[in-house]
């Protein structure tokens, strides 16, 4: 199984699905996964639910979409937080822990804020109003291609794309930038946070 910094290194935006139902074994390590959360840094703890988008069709009404952004997804994670200061920071970082966690899996993952009908969740999720949902995730297994939307360049940004280090990091002031230094445990954690999403 992949470490954790390697599963941060190999993790990439898949948005095309293999329609294949997910293996009994993985769906119980999903449902742990999701049952206790992680609280966040700044003491927050987000809900989530696990969705298999044919039974959610069938008996809640809603349909999951994702205005095409994703294809062939059969299953989904939706969450919810408290709004509170920082809780969004908190929801990041519990989502991207289960992305992690799915990525060691084999499995493809997408962070998705934008392109997905929040509403239908908020049925799934029973939110209050005090809740939000900041954004939700496919999973499954991986395509062997990308989506038509991909291959033609219409996805929102080209994941392939990252800003050097020394872009990203400074030192003592923004005129300095931080030069990477393999041996260094701090720029290593800081290289992964530079690969991610
Ligand atoms: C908070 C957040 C929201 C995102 N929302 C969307 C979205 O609505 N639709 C989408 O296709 N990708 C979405 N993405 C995925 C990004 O486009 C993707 O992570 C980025 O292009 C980097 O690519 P990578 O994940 O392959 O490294 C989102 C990513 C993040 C972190």
């Amino acid at each position: 199984m992949l470490s954790y910094a390697e599963a941060i290194k190999v993790r990439r935006s898949i948005r095309n699905y293999d329609k294949r139902p997910l293996e009994d074994n993985l769906l119980v390590k999903i449902h742990n996964l999701l049952e206790n959360p992680q609280r966040g840094p700044f003491g927050n703890k987000p809900r989530f639910v696990f969705i298999e988008k044919p039974a959610a069709r069938e008996q809640e009404k809603v349909k999951l979409g994702t205005y095409g952004f994703i294809t062939h997804a059969a299953y989904f994670i939706g969450g919810c937080i408290e709004k509170y200061e920082f809780s969004e920071v908190d929801y990041g970082y519990s989502l991207e822990r289960i992305i992690i966690e799915l990525t060691r899996l084999d499995l493809g993952t997408c962070w998705v804020g934008g392109t997905f009908k929040r509403n239908d969740y908020k049925v799934l999720l029973k939110t209050k109003e005090t809740e939000t949902i900041p954004c939700i995730t496919p999973v499954g297994y991986k395509a062997a291609k990308k989506s038509l939307r991909e291959r033609l360049g219409l996805t929102l940004t080209d994941g392939s794309k990252r800003n050097p280090f020394e872009k990203h990091f400074f030192e003592n002031n923004l005129e300095t930038p931080l030069r990477f230094n393999s041996e260094d445990k701090y720029h290593q954690a800081l290289e992964l946070v530079r690969r991610a999403p």
